[in-house]
């Protein structure tokens, strides 16, 4: 089977190779879990590769989003050039709405070969519509649309409550693969920590595993346990 490295160390070992090729993953997390910082060096580690990758970003302003990471991420010095040279674009939808999110996908992958987007995140989408069953016959639209480009995208879904508790949402049904992140409480101290919660295609680990998003990337520690 064909798969897509995310690159980001240790990850791929648990995907046991990576993401099955045009698979779409829910990257789902509360507040400051490090979406943006994981879903950007999924982008930066395929640009590195020679696959191009967009960033979509609904809430965040494009530049802001990239001096987060030039923050996050000291030891990737390339960022700038990366994004100056398209092989990695951030970019936030003209107008609010869904299709000019398929736009700015299509046309990076068709003008600009992108093979790995990331949308940040349906929780914005949702928010454009005034009626929850619209939205959720739109958002299954557009999973099947996704399902016919020669990509591989990541979308961010925020989570409702904090540490274990997921709330369920459409995209949990809907995504071909789920990660969640999270922030626990550990007797005081906050612990991140990452599970693969489902991958359709391919066998994964199911190991809740310690990460950290350190300046050259982020870790996360295979076969470690959460304490
Ligand atoms: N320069 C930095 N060095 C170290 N850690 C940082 C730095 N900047 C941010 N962080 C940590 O990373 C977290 C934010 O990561 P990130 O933006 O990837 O999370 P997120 O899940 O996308 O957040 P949000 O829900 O706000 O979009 C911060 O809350 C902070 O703990
Ligand atoms: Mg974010």
């Amino acid at each position: 089977m064909e798969r897509i490295k995310t690159g980001i160390s240790g990850l791929d070992e648990m995907l046991n190779g990576g993401i099955p090729l045009k698979r779409h993953v829910a990257i789902f997390g509360g507040p400051g879990t490090g979406k943006t910082s994981f879903s950007f060096e999924y982008l930066y580690k395929g640009a590195k590769e020679g696959q191009n990758g967009v960033y979509i970003t609904l809430e965040e302003s494009p530049e802001s989003i990239i001096e987060n990471m030039e923050a996050q991420f000291t030891e990737f010095k390339d960022i700038r050039e990366l994004v100056n040279s398209n092989k990695i674009t951030v970019s936030e939808p003209e107008k609010f709405s869904i299709d000019s999110v398929i736009e700015i996908l299509e046309n990076s992958i068709v003008k600009n070969n992108a093979k790995r987007a990331v949308i940040d995140s349906s929780t914005m989408l949702r928010a454009m519509f005034d009626n929850e069953n619209e939205y959720r016959r739109t958002i299954v639209e557009f999973f099947n649309l996704l399902k016919t480009l020669e990509c591989n995208v990541f979308i961010i879904v925020e989570a409702e409550s904090g540490d274990r508790g997921v709330k369920f949402e459409i995209e949990h049904y809907i995504a071909d693969g789920i990660i969640n992140l999270y922030n626990l409480d550990r007797g005081g101290n906050r612990v991140r920590a990452l599970e693969i919660f489902k991958m359709r295609g391919t066998n994964h680990s199911r190991d809740l595993v310690p990460f950290r998003v350190e300046p050259n990337g982020i870790k996360v520690f295979v076969g470690e346990k959460v304490f």
